[in-house]
């Protein structure tokens, strides 16, 4: 059997769009999602769903051993198995020149990134080193566990802890990724000096991506040898380009598509080993493949990196800081140096005129760590919260007084105003709904039955970014609109948002308008990372609608008789399906008057939305958060339940009320599992992740989760974006933990300065 045609797409049943009736919505609305039905009726296609007659399953065999060198296979029973077609290794391969130089992607921290079956070296532990390729999944699955691998070992280095003496400068960091600053004043002396000062470590162990969705890779092969890759990732472009320059294979010979993206934080944003292993092994068959790897191997590429921190705090009596020290040392892999921004947060958040940030690395033979939501500030402004709150103690202060005494009204660490800061609305508001006044002072004040109740509270912060991107959109004479851009989403609401941004701008009814993504082949757009695409892809599809009601405001004003023909663009507004000059009753046209005015074909417009970089460069450009909460711990059990959280946000405008309080919901359930569940355990004597299940790799479930209440505060940044829009993809995580931790201490007067906050450190 030949491999059919890859299927064309989007097929009308897996193209989301509102459901009809849902009418005319604005920018704020709580729209429900457009992808909704298409996901919870099993017709959205994730990148392992895709089925076409005569494909080959191909399951990962994956190394047992940190280090060392393949002595030999043997394949015999493997290869014996009915149904296996073929088994690939180092050995048999495709070779290709290019395959030797060009894995860079476009997200990639400095070094050499890892390339999957390239020799006969064992860099970590659950390296992939064979693709057994069968005609069924069951097949392949049988012949992997036949793989029988004789290796060379060598000794490994895999625990941080023990190897903190060879912590280093990072040897470059990657766009977007600063370096610590250079030291303001003398933050060691003003430590020295002050009355007032706490000095704690912190650790947090590694934290592994479980999104629901395994990470997968199903090459459609074309007769023609065109290649359709779905790919799961947080960027078909990314993917793309990576595939083209692995294999030189030109851009019209390889397509990338994720219209559905099963979860990601973060595990997308690099292409996964999976991606070209599939593709390597479609190529080396002829055949089109399917590659899932297992939930066991989803711990065995990039994790949050486990780090260790120091953090010093020198204040006056009245509270004013005075010094800030905070120091981190990470795990990176041999291969790469992967950074993230730890340290940087803590001379921005509040004012003093001594800091001092320094971040270094420990190589060890582990894969590459890689971002995992709030890459950075999860833990880095996690310390500095839990220090802050213990420096309250010190000084007998309300911890959310301390804060406000130390508020930043410029950016400390660049002396800019920033675009938009409504962090005091948040405290303010967010205290007020937690009822935050009625706090007693001293920890173990309050209980209620058998559990010591606490009340904690930290603030977030995280990068208001804007990349740049295109966008395309088509009006249909009958009215209906088609917006495309290789954006993805990856259950954040993208495809709701952006088809609202656009129904909005040209005042056509949501269910008449699509929006397409999920494509390399559409209009640039970048990975969906940083909690970057409204700001980015939505300003583009606004960019864009803006355009067509030009055209469209051209055309109606020559109509005979228009009630536009004096009128300026400034003056008209499209609404309800129509245009009509504001403030006038009665001067309107209905768009499909206009659009009939050109002789039936549809209205076409391109834009590109740049950043405006000179306007941003003025500013410092961040998102803000205040998190209130409050725990219940059973003491002789150790066991704490999160019990209620206000998470009051500044994010900008808020385009969908519905979806971005999601997304904070989501950030404040990680949050609680990077406080209390997340944790992956290295076995030094193996060099391995040992829990790889979810029976051992804790995360929250439903009776983890109790009362979660999100408020936006009014922010409105047009530095940021033309849409007012910041970004709300990982604010909503960021000091959650931290506040976790500090009510904690205040429920049992314990200060556990490690996560997961698990109830063996809480006894
Ligand atoms: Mo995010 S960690 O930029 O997907």
């Amino acid at each position: 059997m030949t491999a059919a045609h890859p299927q064309p797409w989007p097929s009308p049943s897996q193209q989301p769009m509102a459901e009809p009736g849902t009418g005319y919505v604005q920018i704020g609305d709580a729209v429900a999602r457009t992808d909704g039905r298409t996901k919870v009726t099993g017709q959205a296609l994730y990148a392992g769903d895709h089925f076409v007659a005569g494909m080959l399953f191909a399951v990962v065999v994956s190394s047992t051993i940190a280090r060392g060198r393949i002595v030999r296979f043997d394949l015999d029973r493997a290869r014996a198995t009915p149904r296996v077609r073929d088994i690939l290794t180092h050995e048999n391969r495709p070779r290709k020149r290019s395959m030797d130089i060009f894995y860079k992607d476009m997200t990639a921290p400095g070094g050499s990134p890892f390339k999957p079956l390239h020799g006969d070296a064992v860099l970590y532990s659950g390296q992939p080193i064979a693709v057994v390729l069968a005609e069924t999944f069951e097949a392949a699955r049988e012949a992997a566990q036949l793989v029988t691998v004789e290796y060379e070992t060598a000794a490994h280095e895999t625990e941080l802890l023990a190897h903190l003496q060879r912590a280093h400068e990072p040897k470059g960091f990657k766009a977007g990724y600063a370096p610590p600053p250079k030291p303001k004043g003398d933050a060691d002396a003003a430590f020295a000096a002050a009355p007032v000062k706490i000095d704690a470590q912190y650790y947090s162990g590694a934290e592994h991506h479980n999104p629901m969705e395994m990470h997968a890779t199903t090459v459609v092969r074309g007769e023609d040898g065109h290649l359709t890759v779905y790919d799961k990732t947080q960027g078909s472009q990314n993917s793309r380009w990576v595939v083209s320059r692995v294999f030189g294979l030109g851009k019209d010979k390889v397509t990338v598509r994720n219209p559905f993206v099963g979860g990601a934080f973060g595990s997308g944003l690099r292409p996964q080993y999976n991606l070209i292993l599939a593709v390597m092994a479609s190529l080396h068959t002829a055949c089109s493949v399917r590659l899932v790897l297992t939930r066991q191997q989803m711990f065995t590429f990039g994790h949050r990196p486990e780090t260790v921190q120091r953090v010093r705090l020198a204040a006056e009596r009245d509270g004013m800081l005075t010094s800030i020290i905070h120091e981190a040392v990470a795990e990176t892999s041999r291969l790469e140096d992967y950074v993230e921004v730890v340290v940087n947060w803590s001379g921005q958040l509040y004012m003093s005129d001594n800091v001092r940030l320094d971040y270094k690395l420990v190589d060890l033979d582990r894969y590459s760590p890689m971002d995992m939501r709030a890459p950075g500030a999860a833990h880095g402004v996690h310390a500095l919260e839990v220090a802050m709150d213990e420096l309250s103690y010190a000084l007998g202060m309300d911890p959310l007084a301390l804060r406000l005494r130390n508020y930043a009204e410029l950016d400390p660490a660049t002396d800019l105003p920033h675009s938009t800061k409504e962090l005091k609305a948040c405290y303010a508001h967010g205290a007020e709904r937690f009822g935050w006044a009625a706090r007693p002072l001293a920890p173990r004040s309050m209980r209620e039955g058998h559990e010591l109740v606490g009340w904690g509270m930290a603030t977030g912060v995280w990068d208001a970014l804007q990349m740049f991107a295109r966008a395309r959109a088509v009006l249909h004479p009958d009215g209906r609109l088609e917006v495309s851009s290789a954006a993805s989403d990856i259950g954040t609401g993208t495809y709701t948002v952006m088809a609202q941004i656009a129904a909005a701008a040209l005042g056509l009814p949501l269910e008449k308008v699509t929006f397409r993504l999920g494509d390399s082949t559409l209009p640039v757009a970048p990975i969906e990372g940083g909690s970057s695409h409204v700001a980015t892809v939505g300003s583009a599809v606004q960019g864009v609608c803006e355009k067509l009601r030009k055209a469209l405001f051209k055309i109606a004003r020559k109509i005979d008789g228009s009630p536009f023909a004096k009128a300026r663009l400034a003056d008209v507004e499209f609404h309800r399906g129509a245009m009509r000059l504001k403030g006038v009753a009665g001067a309107q046209l209905p768009l499909v008057d206009v659009l009939a005015a050109t002789g039936g074909t549809p209205l076409e417009a391109k834009y590109l939305m740049l950043p405006h970089m000179l306007k941003q460069r003025k500013y410092s450009r961040a998102t803000h958060s205040a998190v209130f909460c409050e725990v219940r711990v059973d003491e002789e059990l150790g066991t704490v339940r999160v019990t209620r959280v206000v998470s009051a946000i500044a994010a900008g405008r808020i385009i969908n009320a519905r979806t971005a309080r999601s997304q904070i919901l989501g950030g404040v359930v990680w949050g609680i599992s990077q406080a209390l569940h997340e944790e992956a355990h290295s076995d030094g004597a193996q060099g391995r992740f040992m829990n790889h299940s979810f029976a051992e790799y804790h995360i929250p479930v439903q009776a983890d989760v109790h009362d979660i209440d999100v408020l936006f505060v009014d922010e409105d940044d047009r530095i940021v974006s033309r849409l007012g829009a910041k970004g709300v993809g990982e604010i909503g995580m960021v000091g959650v933990a931290a506040a976790i931790s500090n009510a904690i201490f205040h429920a049992t007067g314990r200060r556990v300065r490690s996560t997961p906050i698990t109830p063996d450190k809480v006894m």
